[in-house]
């Protein structure tokens, strides 16, 4: 099978090594790629977010499956314009990448689906998101309709705050505040089968301790010792399944990773969010882990096959730090030389935002690397991973350093 893998993250990095772990792959190229995943597939340079140009690439190259990486191609329609070229593509059509390009078209499909969410207004103007706002009262959850990297949602009790946030999109959802841990599980779907992944976790803001701005994502682990034994199953049976089957009832059925963010609130297992696409970085610590051969299992999601597919894990956990440049997220300081990446066994080192200058690896953004450690418990994993990043010189470079540690104090209570 020849594979075409869509983006440069660590997401990517992932997703190539796990592809090449799979024996039916016969070659991989990645567009654009980076200089971690040249180490491991072939890489083209060329402008993702051109349709024209991406299909043109797997048409030479005569792929067999296009793997979609980030959501900005997604909602771009790249997987629409792949299907029209007769080329299978994991990845939704733009249609159903709405799920995650729009707070409000997620939201009416939840309701329509029955799928368990926040209370929620869709509002346009300063009277309507007022009102919302006195709804719900304190903590305000305030989120820009459409894609925003991240930076769309704010969650404050400051009512002027979230005010002023409401007012700089044109159309916001605002809902009530859910407390409880947060749970990333995804579902890999057919259009018309969902199989459920793993549970994750992921730390998104930037210092230890859940302080600092949110990021894009500063570690994760997996599984979840303290999860409750029904997760996968709830999930599937109350979000994940209802969501397929609206989608395709609504003539739009997603063919791609369904993104499920969960809140475990005392009320029961609610989303916070849909994403259309593999997490970042939790699927850093999910495909170390899978067993399932993944160019295989994309091949028949990308293909309408995916009935009586189940999953096989590995028994190890994972656990993943993210070094990242000095002054992320605000403003990154990048072109950094990056030093002393040395694996050791049962480690990763993914590259997220790197380039090669003059010969010499730099940092080029804000997350610069991703670490995984693998190990029987997720106190090992931990070790091995903060092993391997704390021999990387980076200047001024930060990572968290309590990643999965209250999960792996936890496991050894247990
Ligand atoms: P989102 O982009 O929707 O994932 O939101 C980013 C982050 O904001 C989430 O991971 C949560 O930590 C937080 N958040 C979003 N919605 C809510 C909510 N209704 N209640 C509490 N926190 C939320
Ligand atoms: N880990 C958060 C995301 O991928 O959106």
């Amino acid at each position: 099978m020849r594979v075409l893998l869509i983006g440069s993250g660590g997401r990517e990095h992932a997703l190539a090594a796990a592809l090449n772990r799979d024996p039916q792959l016969e070659e991989l190229h990645v567009a654009p790629g980076n200089p971690g995943i040249a180490e491991i597939a072939l890489c083209h340079a060329i402008d993702t977010d051109d349709n024209k140009a991406v299909i043109e690439l797997a048409t030479s190259l005569h792929i067999d499956l296009i793997v979609v990486g980030p959501e900005k191609p997604l909602v771009n329609g790249l997987a629409d314009a792949a299907r029209a070229a007769g080329i299978p593509c994991f990845g939704p059509s733009k249609a159903a990448a709405q799920l995650e390009g729009s707070k409000d078209f997620a939201k009416q499909v939840m309701r329509d689906a029955g799928v368990p969410t926040a209370r929620s207004f869709t509002c346009t103007t300063q009277v309507e998101i007022e009102k919302a706002l006195d709804a719900f009262g304190a903590p305000y959850v305030v989120k820009h309709d459409g894609l925003a990297a991240g930076k769309g949602v704010v969650v404050t009790d400051n009512r002027d705050f979230a005010i002023e946030h409401a007012l700089q999109s044109s159309q916001v959802v605002i809902e009530e505040f859910l407390d409880g841990p947060e749970v990333s599980l995804f579902g890999i779907s057919d259009g018309h089968n969902i199989v459920a992944m793993q549970p994750a976790q992921d730390f998104k803001r930037a210092y230890d301790g859940d302080l600092g701005a949110n990021t894009g994502g500063m570690g994760a682990y997996s599984p979840l010792p303290w999860a409750p034994d029904e997760i996968i199953e709830e999930t599937l049976t109350q979000v994940l399944n209802p969501t397929i089957k609206e989608m395709e009832a609504r003539g739009t059925p997603f063919v791609g990773l369904l993104y499920a963010g969960l809140a475990i609130t005392h009320k029961g297992t609610k989303v916070i969010e849909f994403n259309a696409r593999f997490g970042d970085p939790e699927t850093e610590v999910l495909l170390p882990r899978l067993k399932t051969p993944l160019a295989q299992l994309l091949l028949k999601a990308a293909t309408g096959k995916l009935k009586g597919e189940s999953l096989e894990w590995s028994e190890d956990s994972a656990v993943t730090v993210v070094l990242a440049s000095e002054g992320y997220p605000a403003n990154p300081i990048v072109g950094e030389p990056v030093m002393g990446i040395a694996p050791i066994a049962d480690s990763h080192v993914f590259h997220a935002g790197t380039t090669i200058r003059d010969g010499i690896l730099h940092s080029s953004g804000g997350r610069v690397l991703a670490v995984t450690g693998m190990g029987s418990d997720l106190t090992e994993a931990r070790d091995k991973a903060y092993r391997v990043i704390s021999a990387i010189t980076l200047r001024g470079s930060h990572y968290r350093s309590d990643i999965a540690l209250n999960a792996s104090v936890a496991e050894k209570g247990n």
